[in-house]
This record gives C-alpha cells, sequence and structure tokens, in this order.
C-alpha cells in the first residue's frame, strides 16, 4: 500500500506536496520521491528520492535544492515496498529512457515479469527491481508509436497492456501541466479548485484544499489541468466522474471513515489477501517467492521444517502445518520462538526452519532463525515488511502484502500470512514433485476465491455485534475447534484477551475431556469453530458434550449449515471454502466479535493496555 499524490495549478506546487506526502506517510514509508514538470515544454524534468525509511520524507525536503522555480506541477509518492528492497532505485517517481516522463504508482503490476522481459528485449534499459518502472518505459513505447495521441493516448495504450491493480498518474515534460491519472482497484481520488486540479491515494492528503472530491473509477483515465479534470473511458468516450463530499478531520481521514485503525485494517482484508496471491505466477506457470536464495535442490533434500512464531503469527504457523504436510509431505513441527532455541533442536542442512513475522523484527523470532542458521538449518521469512532484519538474513522470502497495520491487534496481516503461508505449501509441493504443477496452480486459483469470501464474512458484522452483545458480561470465554480449526480458536481466544481484556481459552475440541471442561458450567460461553472440515461431526460431539453440561453454545458454521445451527445457541455464520483454506474465511467474525466485545467494555481497540505492536524484547 503505498501513497500517490499529483497537483497541477496556477502556483508554485513543491510545498503542496511534501504536506500532502505528509499526510499519506502511514500508507507507507519505505521510500518518498518527487517529480516536477518545468513551466516551458521541452525543459528538464526534476525528480528526488530518498530511502531512508521513516526519515524518508524528511531526507527529501532536504534534496529539493536545484528544483525548478514556482514548478506548478508534480507528482509524489511514499513507498511501502512489495517489489524490490526499499531503495533510491526502487523509490518512485520512475521515469523512461528519456527521463522525460515520469510516473508514481500504487498496486501490483501482475504480468511484469513478461512485460520487462519485451521491454529490455526491445532495448529498455531498466534500473529498478520494481514492477512500476515497467509502466514508465511502456508510456515511452506507446508515445514513440503515437505521438499525436500525446500522454493521454499513452496511458490508454498501456493499461491494455497491463495485469494487476494500481492507481497510476504520470507526467511529460513535453506537455507541461498535464498530469495523466489511471486507476483499476487501487483508491485514488481527486480534487478541483477554480485554478487547480489534484489527485492523491485517499483523501487525507488533500484535505484542506478542497471539500469536494471527484472518484475515478476503474479503467477510467482522467486528464488533470489547472482548474480542469477530464474523465474518459478505455475507450476514450468521455464520463462524468461522481463527486463525494467529506466533512471529517485528518486523523478520521487516515482512518478512511471508520472508527478506528484496527476496524479499517479488518475491512481491508479482502484486498490483504488479494494482493499476497497477487503476481505469484512466472510466465511459465510455475508459483513464485518473492525473494529465493534456495535452489530447488537444496529444497528437495529438505527433510523436516521447523515453524517459529510468537502470537498471531504462531497461529498462522499452526494453520501451515496442515498445509506443508498434506500438500508437500514434509514432517512439520511448530514451536513458539521464544521457546525454541532452548529445547536444544534437532537441526542440521536438511531442515527448513520457516520464521513467520509480520513486523520481521520481533525479537524471539529473530534470534530462533538465528539459532537455526547456527545449525546450517535453511531459514525462510514470511513478513509484512520488505527489507525487516528477519527478511535481510533469510536464505528466502514471501512477503505479505497487507500494507502498513496500525492497529496493534494484528488482523489483515494474520489473514496475509495464513494466505502466504499456503502459498508456501503449494510452492514446496511444487519444488518437491508432490504436487504437479498444473496441480498447485489450480488450486493457487481457487485460493483466489477467497477475497470474496472474506468480503461476505465481513458483511455479516452486524450479526456478530449482536451475538457479542447478547454475551457481552460473561466473565470468561472458551474457544474450540479441531483440525484447521483449532487454531482459529486459539487466535479467537488471544484476539478477545487483546481487546477486552477478558478470560478466554483457546483449546482442541479433542482435549476437552482431558481436564479443561471441568470450567464448563451452566452459563459457560463455548465458542466453536464448526464449519464442514474433515473433523466436523467430531466437533459436533464435543460440542454435545459442553451443551450437556449447560454451556451457552456459539458456532462458527457454514452457510446454510442448520445441522450445526440447531447445535448453537447464537451462529457466526460463514460461506463455505475448500478445508485447507477454511482458516482464512472462520477467523473473520471471531475478529469481528472480539472488535465489538472491546467496543461494548468502551475499551480502545487500536491500543490494547500493556502491548505493543513490534515486541523487540525477549
Ligand atoms: C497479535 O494480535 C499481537 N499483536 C501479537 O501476538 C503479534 O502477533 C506477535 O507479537 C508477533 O508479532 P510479529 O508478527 O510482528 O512477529
Amino acid at each position: 500500500m503505498c501513497g500517490i499524490i499529483g497537483i497541477t495549478g496556477d502556483a508554485p506546487t513543491l510545498d503542496v506536496l511534501l504536506e500532502g506526502l505528509a499526510r499519506l506517510e502511514y500508507r507507507g514509508y519505505d521510500s518518498a520521491g518527487l517529480a516536477l514538470l518545468p513551466a516551458t515544454a521541452g525543459g528538464a524534468l526534476w525528480r528526488a528520492r530518498a530511502a531512508t525509511g521513516t526519515h524518508s520524507l524528511d531526507d527529501l525536503a532536504k534534496r529539493v535544492d536545484g528544483a525548478p522555480e514556482g514548478a506548478t506541477t508534480g507528482i509524489g509518492h511514499t513507498r511501502w515496498a512489495t517489489h524490490g528492497r526499499p531503495s533510491e532505485e526502487n523509490a518512485h517517481p520512475h521515469v523512461d529512457c528519456t527521463g522525460t516522463v515520469a510516473l508514481v504508482h500504487n498496486g501490483i503490476i501482475e504480468n511484469h515479469y513478461e512485460l520487462s522481459d519485451a521491454l529490455v528485449a526491445a532495448g529498455h534499459e531498466l534500473s529498478s527491481e520494481t514492477d512500476t518502472e515497467v509502466l514508465a518505459h511502456l508510456l515511452e513505447e506507446a508515445l514513440a508509436e503515437a505521438p499525436e495521441a500525446g500522454l493521454v493516448g499513452a496511458v490508454r495504450t498501456m493499461l491494455g497492456r497491463v495485469r494487476g491493480y494500481f492507481a497510476l498518474a504520470a507526467v511529460r515534460t513535453a506537455e507541461p501541466g498535464l498530469i495523466v491519472a489511471a486507476r483499476r482497484v487501487s483508491p485514488l481520488v481527486m480534487g478541483v479548485t477554480a485554478t487547480t486540479a489534484l489527485l492523491a491515494s485517499d483523501i487525507p492528503a488533500l484535505l484542506g484544499t478542497t471539500s469536494e472530491f471527484l472518484l475515478l473509477e476503474d479503467d477510467q483515465i482522467a486528464e488533470l489541468r489547472p482548474g480542469s479534470v477530464r474523465v474518459t473511458d478505455l475507450d476514450g468516450v468521455e464520463v462524468e466522474p461522481k463527486a463525494r463530499t467529506v466533512d471529517y478531520d485528518l486523523d478520521a481521514a487516515r482512518k478512511d471513515g471508520y472508527d478506528d485503525y484496527m476496524s479499517k485494517e479488518i475491512h481491508e482484508q479482502p484486498a490483504a489477501v488479494a494482493s499476497t496471491l497477487l503476481d505469484r505466477q512466472l510466465p511459465d506457470g510455475t508459483l513464485a517467492l518473492d525473494e529465493v536464495r534456495i535452489s530447488d535442490d537444496e529444497l528437495r533434500s529438505i527433510d523436516k521444517v521447523f515453524i517459529v512464531a510468537c502470537g498471531s503469527s504462531y497461529h498462522a504457523g499452526l494453520m501451515a502445518k496442515y498445509a506443508i504436510e498434506h500438500w508437500a509431505r514434509l514432517p512439520v513441527e511448530i514451536d513458539i520462538a521464544s521457546e525454541f532455541r532452548y529445547r536444544d533442536p534437532v537441526l542440521d542442512s536438511h531442515t527448513l526452519v520457516i520464521g513467520v513475522s509480520q513486523s520481521g523484527e520481533t525479537v524471539d523470532t529473530l534470534q530462533a532463525l538465528r539459532e537455526a542458521r547456527r545449525w546450517n538449518a535453511k531459514v525462510l521469512v514470511i513478513s509484512n515488511v520488505v527489507d525487516s532484519s528477519m527478511t535481510r538474513e533469510a536464505d528466502a522470502v514471501l512477503y505479505t502484502r497487507a500494507g502498513p497495520e496500525i492497529g496493534v491487534a494484528a488482523t489483515k496481516t494474520h489473514l496475509a500470512q495464513i494466505t502466504a503461508l499456503e502459498i508456501l505449501a503449494l510452492y514446496l509441493a511444487q519444488v518437491r514433485g508432490t504436487l504437479y504443477p498444473a496441480e498447485a496452480r489450480a488450486l493457487l486459483v481457487r485460493m483466489g476465491e477467497l477475497p470474496a469470501k472474506v468480503a461476505l464474512a465481513l458483511e455479516r458484522g452486524p450479526a456478530v455485534d449482536d451475538v457479542a452483545r447478547a454475551y457481552r458480561d460473561s466473565p470468561s470465554f472458551i474457544f474450540l475447534g479441531r483440525h484447521v480449526g483449532y487454531p482459529v480458536a486459539l487466535e479467537g481466544a488471544l484476539k478477545l484477551k487483546e481487546l477486552s481484556y477478558l478470560r478466554a481459552e483457546g483449546f482442541p475440541a479433542g482435549e476437552l475431556k482431558h481436564g479443561p471442561i471441568a470450567l464448563v458450567e451452566p452459563g459457560t460461553v463455548v465458542i466453536g469453530v464448526a464449519t464442514r472440515t474433515r473433523l466436523w461431526e467430531k466437533m459436533l460431539a464435543n460440542v454435545a458434550e459442553v451443551k450437556s453440561r449447560g454451556a451457552t453454545v456459539v458456532l462458527v458454521a457454514n452457510d446454510g449449515d442448520d445441522e450445526t445451527a440447531r447445535q448453537a445457541d447464537a451462529v457466526l455464520w460463514v460461506p463455505p471454502t475448500e478445508q485447507l483454506f477454511a482458516p482464512i474465511v472462520d477467523v473473520v467474525p471471531l475478529q469481528l466479535f472480539a472488535y465489538s466485545m472491546a467496543r461494548l467494555h468502551g475499551l480502545d481497540v487500536d491500543r490494547p493496555r500493556n502491548l505493543a505492536k513490534v515486541v523487540t524484547v525477549e
């Protein structure tokens, strides 16, 4: 998730661009950059970029010497890296070979491999690791082929060659005063006044310049000129953009109208899963990780896998155990990271240790991975932060692409982690030959249905609120699950604990009769994950055990499953999906339940007591 901005008007724009980028920094801060057009056609394009992490914007502001005096048209970008490390070379804006076309982009270009191969074969020189840079060179090609069509025609041509999703803005020295923008899925808003036209990834960057915004729809193209915005569709037919008026402040704008970051991030989960799934296939159809410094032969020599992680990342790892063992037929052990290195694990060069960490900085996990390397194990990391400490030390990396997660409680990064781990399981199966590439691809395609299923589960939020309200005074909760439902139960219990400070414990449902069932008494609220996985019938038998002792039962059940619903006092409905993908959908109502309960208790869901977003102490 990056932030883009563009302004063209009748007054110097540099400071307004920098202020706008500062307001977009919460969308990503790995690097920042600007490009300004000279006031006269044919003058030199001016560009500055900085990639110093959280200081990127400050450092960019120190690099504006030499900016064209009084430049009134420019574009800017603040980056959350997905393809290519956070470096100056990878920072936007990107330019074409001539250095006269500049572009900023938020999103993922899924077919960038094949596009860059074709561009290089045609003689273009690419200077970055990013998917975005190909767009600038595609514009260069289109302008060479049809200069009369200008930048807007070039963007139209380019969109016909690109798969994936994007919000982009481009400028060209030959057309001063003009910014051309386009979007497909990624957000983009525009504003216009009598003298100025503006665009940004979302409203915070433009607050204060206007309260009237114009919305660009998918595959529409906007031409922004001082005081005017013209929108056309892919066929060049002019369309009237929808208008939107806002009356909220900057903090509310960053939450995009949600009450808090947690609810915003819970509702970003369909996009987080979709982003993590995008661009996982090479042109030959085989699956690809993001960074691989392990050969396929080395992966084929692996005879044991350990997964090490903490908290919600540990629960994601637990779900991966089922997928890796089922598809890749590799034995998997999973450890709480802070315990792993103190138990003298048996590791060698044929062991793969997978670290799961959204921050990539959790010390317990980082130290566990360093221990693994001391035993010559191969290390693979699943993280949400490109170039984080863990990813820099790993032999291979698969990034989640959930964008920055501000809320302390992990939600969208957790779903993205499960998604990435399922992709990894398919990748291992493909490399080891326990799945044919076509089988792995087919499963990846089925995973493409998950964002819509997560969105459907999110639509049931009001019904989940009702259940939370019904049991708001319960002092404690038991969460139960079996098979892949067990880690879902653990995650549900953790969310409720860390957000509402209530007693909540997750158990494998089959374990209850070995002691924990002594906790059950009339009125005890038991929340069970009872979707149709392979142990569904056994799960219902465990539910009967607690019901017979007077428990109040809430069940996560598949839509239309009346047989399960009859066993429950309340149901949290979710759409059905394949059982190894079920955790991605089934955990959603439990996140919403915990969120709702915390709100009912008047607690701060973004900053729960005693917790930190990244735990950098052991
Ligand atoms: C989960 O809601 C918590 N924020 C916490 O358990 C977190 O998952 C854990 O600290 C691991 O963090 P990491 O993914 O950044 O390593």
